[in-house]
């Protein structure tokens, strides 16, 4: 017997003798004198029907795991063009129906959030698990070809580089369990295991910038955490950023193609791939068994969505020009905000999905550019000298972007580092952030120092916007966000 996943069963047109099936139980249906059973293994959001004598049916419930030996006949009226005729079962996994927290009806996002150890056998988290996969093979794809090097960088840190102090703290237990191992003159380590406070990382930016200063381009997929109390279905306290760093540029457009041609990259594979094809049969059919719709996204608004974003001339506005906007749309009452737009203020989640809805015509992402220094960290670089942004005043602006989108706001943000040390000095001093755990960083600026810029992408929310899901809590598959870690 020949054992074959289900994806591939369901595309074999042609009849077989001795197939095995290894699967999980979707659902059960007994008749007199047969019973059906749909069994999926994750390879495809669909199931394989089988056709069971009643019997060998008996011992069998939804979520069990089982393998099934047959024929692969062609069936008459089915949903599906053949069907697997069982000869014989097998119980690989049984599973207890009544206490299994995964019961086969509609379950809500919340209550699943609560058994996330589970979650995943359900199919449309299955594909999702696939989609992420996916990506991640199509960034990988992209940045080889574009010559970029894939690093790892640290996730226990010195320093806390976004400066907004959400960072969470190593705790030095680990160093206190071990107490009576240590020698008496190693007291100092057992206080403090690092010897003195370290954080989680909440960006890989700063480590990146030093390996680009050596091999030009790098990027990495990494773990970023942050302590933040944003109870939004865009925020986790941990998730993964996708971060890449370019040498040899003072232009901040070069970083913005960057992030266009790779998400261009991403689209354009999903538009052509099966698991682009299930996310939008998903979508279309709310048959699929005990799915969990988040949101009213149909298949041909995530279609539109994966085509905006694989066309690429993304509209690219200034933050100067988007206040603008907003304010207009406020005079003439084309738009209303809980928030005034303002300058000074600065962008408001709604005003971010009102540019998206408009400028981007909600489809396309929109780049807003130049910021106020004054709402950015202290690395970003000055725009390129103009009247208005020539540093120091309190209207100087920063060479950045954000990558606005529809529902989620921010997608990606980056910008041109300031690669000039006594420059890089003053920033610091003026965002009052502590030089101490920086020298190193400082170091960069004092050695064969080049322009640079790079910025990061919140992998989770692509996956998020990707996928029409409407809580980011419902993509990754262990989330974590303030009052949750469930398991
Ligand atoms: O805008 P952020 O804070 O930028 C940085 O950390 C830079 N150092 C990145 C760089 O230039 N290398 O975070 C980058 C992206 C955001 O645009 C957002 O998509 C995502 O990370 N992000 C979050 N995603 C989920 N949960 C959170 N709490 C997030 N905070 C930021
Ligand atoms: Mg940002």
């Amino acid at each position: 017997h020949e054992r074959v996943d289900v994806a591939r069963l369901l595309s074999q047109q042609t009849e077989a003798n001795g197939v095995d099936v290894h699967g999980w139980v979707r659902s059960l249906r007994r008749q007199k004198k047969v019973a059906f059973v749909a069994v999926g293994d994750g390879t495809t959001l669909e199931s394989v029907q089988a056709v069971l004598k009643p019997e060998d049916a008996a011992q069998l419930s939804t979520g069990a795991a089982v393998r099934l030996t047959g024929s692969w006949k062609a069936s008459k009226g089915s949903k599906q063009s053949h069907e697997l005729q069982v000869t014989q079962v097998a119980i690989l996994g049984a599973n207890d129906a009544e206490h299994n927290p995964l019961q086969p009806k509609y379950q809500t996002p919340e209550y699943l959030r609560t058994i996330p150890h589970l979650r995943p056998r359900i199919p449309a988290n299955a594909l999702l698990l696939r989609l992420r996969s996916q990506v991640i093979a199509s960034l990988t794809h992209f940045f080889n070809q574009q010559g970029f090097v894939q690093t790892h960088t640290p996730i226990i840190t010195s320093s806390d580089c976004e400066g907004a102090g959400e960072v969470f703290t190593v705790s030095s237990n680990a160093a206190k369990d071990s107490e009576q191992r240590l020698k008496p003159g190693d007291q100092a380590q057992v206080e403090h295991f690092f010897r003195t406070n370290k954080y989680l990382t909440v960006s890989a930016q700063l480590h990146l910038e030093a390996l680009a200063q050596a091999v030009d381009k790098v990027w990495t997929l990494s773990p970023t955490f942050r302590a933040e109390r944003s109870d939004t279905p865009r925020h986790l306290s941990e998730f993964y950023m996708l971060e890449a760093e370019l040498c040899f540029t003072n232009d901040l457009s070069d970083v913005m193609t960057v992030v266009e041609n790779m998400l261009v990259a991403v689209a354009s594979d999903l538009l052509s791939s099966h698991t682009g094809a299930e996310l939008l049969k998903a979508r279309e059919s709310s048959q699929a068994e005990h799915e969990s719709p988040t949101d009213s996204l149909t298949a041909a608004d995530l279609k539109a969505r994966w085509t905006g974003l694989a066309s690429g001339a993304w509209p690219r506005i200034t933050y100067a020009h988007a206040i603008h906007l907003l304010q207009t749309a406020v005079t003439t009452s084309s738009a209303t905000f809980a928030f005034e737009p303002s300058y000074e203020v600065g962008l408001q989640a709604e005003h971010e999905r009102w540019l998206a809805a408009t400028v981007g015509e909600g489809q396309r992402p929109v780049f807003v550019t130049d910021y106020p220094a004054a709402q950015k960290p202290f690395y970003m670089a000055p725009s390129p000298t103009s009247s208005e942004s020539s540093g120091g005043d309190e209207h100087s602006t920063v060479a950045c972007f954000d990558l606005l989108v529809s529902e989620l706001c921010e997608l990606a943000g980056g910008s041109l580092r300031e690669h000039r040390v006594q420059e890089l000095q003053v920033a610091m001093q003026g965002k009052g952030v502590e030089g101490g755990g920086l020298e190193w960083y400082q170091d960069l600026r004092r050695y064969g120092s080049v322009p640079h810029g790079g910025f990061g992408l919140g992998f989770d929310r692509l996956i998020c916007y990707l996928s029409g899901v409407g809580n980011v809590r419902d993509v990754v598959a262990f989330p974590r966000w303030v009052g949750r870690c469930e398991c």
